[in-house]
């Protein structure tokens, strides 16, 4: 693996490259689930590229940025093992040498809902980091986990309305045995906020488990309200039933309407996501 730390160097060595080219971009602290993309671009293209930036415009004042996991040496091995053939970290100012940048997107509707409007500006910093990452690294096919759901919907949109020549492939998300969604953050977790956590996937579980009996997102909210009852490290951000296609609401929840089910919640400071289509069992 060849370990590349600026945009220059990044440029010399693509120059030269030929093939397919497959991209995984990440902040590192990396997990299975991003093994599992990895190892994706890796059966699928001649050359994978990953990239480790932690991106400072995708957090809010009051983030987690500073205290971001940083695990580099780890992630190094990991990536290494799994046959990665370039890895792109660069620094800060190698990715924004003017500081603040003065170009950003703009994202209608998607950006309206979800961690768009629970962490607002997060989903301009993605889509401005993965333009400039897409840019650099000109990969035919770009691989996402769907726990960010709304972020690969939007970085999808953004390929598309750009005309990027790349895919942007979404992959399903890996779970902890017990169920808890593989995330970076999950490191920052008490053990009985670890505990507490599988709130989430259990509550995502059950509704699916009466997918049925539902007759409106209010009702929804409402069991989801009871159920928090018992976990009482747990603070509910969000619990969304949307339209899985355009994040749009549903006047049904029947298997036509595409419901797909998005909850966000607090276990003390650290912030977890998850999410499952309503119909399909995950
Ligand atoms: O999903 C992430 O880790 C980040 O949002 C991404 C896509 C690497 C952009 O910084």
């Amino acid at each position: 693996m060849q370990l590349i730390s600026t945009v220059e160097d990044l440029r010399t060595a693509r120059r030269g490259l030929t093939g397919k080219a497959g991209f995984v971009p990440t902040m590192g602290a990396l997990h299975q689930g991003h093994a599992s993309l990895v190892r994706q671009s890796v059966a699928e293209n001649d050359l994978t590229f990953v990239s480790i930036f932690v991106n400072p415009t995708q957090f809010g004042p009051n983030e987690d940025l500073d205290k971001y996991p940083r695990t580099f040496e780890a992630d190094v091995a990991l990536l290494e093992s799994l046959g990665v053939d370039f890895l792109f970290a660069p620094n800060v100012a190698d990715i924004y040498p003017k500081g603040e940048a003065q170009i950003s997107f703009q994202i209608r509707d998607l950006d309206k809902v979800l961690c768009g409007a629970s962490r607002p500006g997060h989903m301009n910093g993605v889509v401005q980091v993965v333009s400039i990452l897409f840019h650099l690294v000109q990969p035919d096919k770009a691989y996402f986990g769907q726990k960010d759901y709304q972020q690969f919907l939007i970085l999808k949109t953004m390929a598309t309305e750009l005309h990027m020549p790349v895919q942007v492939v979404p992959c399903p998300i890996v779970r902890e045995p017990d169920g808890l969604a593989m995330s970076s953050r999950n490191r920052y977790l008490g053990r009985e906020e670890r505990e507490q956590a599988l709130f989430l996937s259990r509550l995502i579980q059950a509704i699916q488990q009466q997918r049925g009996q539902w007759t409106s997102l209010a009702q929804i909210q409402e069991f989801a309200a009871a159920e928090l009852s018992q976990y009482p490290l747990v603070r509910l951000d969000y619990l969304e039933v949307l339209d899985g296609r355009s994040l749009k609401p549903l006047h049904d929840l029947s298997p036509e309407s595409h419901p797909h089910i998005f909850v966000a919640a607090f276990l003390g400071t650290t912030r977890l996501i998850d999410n499952a289509p309503l119909w399909n069992d995950r």
